[in-house]
């Protein structure tokens, strides 16, 4: 029997019987996490971390390689295309137009890092209308407020999470710029943020600006997850503020990209 066939008989026999074809499992293993006992800038301006398992040590290349592309400003040009983009996803498709990352790293770390935590206070920055890390930590939450200066894709996010009876009641948004947002200090248990420019691609006073906004909104010992923080791509002075600010608890990487991490950061 020809290959076309046997796959043609396959399928109609998935068709017709009550049980569904079998699903592709997800490897449990899609990303580590590790305990950090230390981490520190050298003089020479490498970050080393120390974990449970073993050493990090990442030389810096800011000097030679950095990715800084300025503040983007939200302008009449931004808000046509967030629109756009906005009515292009629907409910059903929300996770398919969420990236990996969100999916298969940050969202399963932040439930298991979080894991015990009651009426938490999280605040996420810049989550456009994904819903990933909301859905993820909702058995955890007291409140979930989203900070984005997208109005329309904000707008798009808050609908979909109005659908979701356990996040109906507990969502607000924010509509600002991170660099003017403006909370209560020392009122959240967990800010969230994920492929956020203000701590990806803009400048070194601006880096700052947020890691001192993120730490005084914090409550003290509360947690500071970011992503994707690359050590040899930031400021030296970037990674020291950050790592005198918090206490660095752990990381996770997806499977071979040790340098993409996700970091759990504690406020000292
Ligand atoms: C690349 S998306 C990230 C979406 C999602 N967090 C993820 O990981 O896929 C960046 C988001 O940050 C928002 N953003 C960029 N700069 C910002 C700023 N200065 N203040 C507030 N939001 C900003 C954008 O509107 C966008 O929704």
């Amino acid at each position: 029997m020809s290959v076309v066939k046997r796959f043609e008989l396959r399928r109609q026999r998935n068709l017709h019987t009550a049980a569904p074809p079998r699903r592709r499992r997800r490897k449990v293993s899609d990303f580590r996490s590790l305990d950090v006992m230390s981490a520190s800038v050298e003089v020479s301006t490498a970050v080393t971390l120390k974990t449970d398992v073993t050493t990090f040590s990442y030389p810096s290349v800011y000097e030679t390689k950095s990715r800084f592309i300025g503040r983007l400003k939200y302008n009449e040009g931004m808000a046509k295309s967030h629109f756009q983009l906005a009515a292009s996803v629907s409910f059903e498709g929300r996770h398919h137009a969420s990236s990996d990352d969100l999916k298969v790293l940050v969202s399963p770390a932040l439930k298991s890092w979080m894991q015990g935590r009651k009426n938490l206070h999280v605040v996420e920055l810049g989550p456009s209308y994904t819903t990933v890390i909301p859905e993820a930590l909702e058995q955890y939450l007291g409140s979930y407020t989203a900070v984005d200066f997208s109005g329309p894709l904000l707008d798009r996010q808050m609908g979909f999470l109005k659908r979701l009876p356990g996040l109906a009641n507990c969502c607000t948004k924010i509509v600002s710029d991170t660099f003017d947002l403006v909370l209560p200090p020392s009122s959240i248990d967990l800010v969230v943020t994920s492929c956020h420019p203000p701590l990806v691609s803009a400048p070194v006073t601006d880096c700052i600006q947020v890691i001192k906004t993120v730490h005084e909104i914090l409550k003290p010992g509360e947690f500071f997850a970011v992503f994707p923080w690359i050590f040899s791509e930031q400021a030296p002075s970037v990674n020291r503020l950050l790592l005198t600010k918090f206490a660095l608890k752990r990381v996770a990487f997806r499977r071979g990209l040790d340098e993409r991490l996700l970091l759990l950061l504690q406020k000292v």
